[in-house]
């Protein structure tokens, strides 16, 4: 089963969502293996990976992959072999502003594409020019990846409504992309749960002395978590 976080739009959250997708305890209490996998030649995942071991840091469940050629066959190569030792692989893939030859690889490869986006003119702009085109000619080439594509909205303000976001995407989204039922918040945590090598669920226990984090940590991990559920719902629809 594969899983990626897509978007050509850079810094919208997909490394971030990737990682502590795979380290959910959805995903975790559901798979006995789960790779993660990183096909950005910029290495966001690989260095915080590096750290994480560095600091011998627990990742039972987890194995992380990095793949960073530019070659078809090498991805095909890399992803045959990743999932023939793992249940689940979810993928993070860089932001892609020419070519979108990672983005065309992963939506064609994967069984759920999920792609974070604003509530921004911008960022619908930038979906309908670059990334549905891509999602028309798969769908075209293999019409039963029709229910595979679902837009997260995300960088939500933390105090708007689920429902009203949900809402307001399945109104603008074009045929056979739908609006995932859940959303990614934006707040500060997910700017620094990070440090030293650390998932969000090592932070939250990290920062259980301090009230304030420790409400803010619960709160990403609920997100984290109703994310990571609505995506095995759908797959195992
Ligand atoms: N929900 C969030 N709230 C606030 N900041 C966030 C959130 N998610 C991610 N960030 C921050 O936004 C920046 C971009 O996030 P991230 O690297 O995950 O995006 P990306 O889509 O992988 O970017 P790229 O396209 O460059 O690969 C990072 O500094 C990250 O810490
Ligand atoms: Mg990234």
């Amino acid at each position: 089963m594969i899983i990626s976080y897509v978007q050509t739009k850079g810094g919208t959250g997909k490394s971030t969502l990737a990682l502590n997708t795979a380290f959910s305890r959805h995903l975790g209490k559901r798979y006995k293996s789960i790779a993660l996998v990183e096909l950005d030649p910029q290495g966001t995942i690989r260095n915080w990976w590096s750290e994480r071991m560095e600091l011998g840091r627990n990742s039972s469940k987890v194995s992380f992959h990095h793949i960073s050629s530019t070659q078809k066959e090498v991805f095909q190569d890399g992803i045959s072999s990743i999932a023939s030792h793992n249940q689940v692989i979810v993928m993070d893939i860089p932001g892609e502003s020419t070519g979108k030859l990672h983005t065309r690889f992963a939506c064609a490869v994967s069984d759920l594409v999920i792609i974070p986006m604003r509530t921004s003119t911008n960022d619908e702009t930038a979906f309908a020019d670059n990334l549905y085109p891509i999602i028309k000619d798969i769908i075209k080439v293999e019409p039963k990846k029709k229910t595979a594509f679902h837009v997260l909205p995300s960088f939500t303000h933390p105090q708007s409504k689920k429902s009203y976001l949900i809402e307001y995407f399945q109104e603008i989204l074009p045929p056979n992309v739908s609006c995932l039922q859940a959303i990614y918040p934006t707040r500060s945590i997910y700017e620094n749960f990070n440090r030293e090598g650390s998932n969000l669920y090592e932070y939250a226990q990290a920062v259980k002395g301090n009230k304030r984090s420790a409400r803010q940590a619960s709160a990403a991990i609920d997100d984290i978590e109703e994310i990571a559920k609505t995506i095995t719902d759908i797959l195992e629809k």
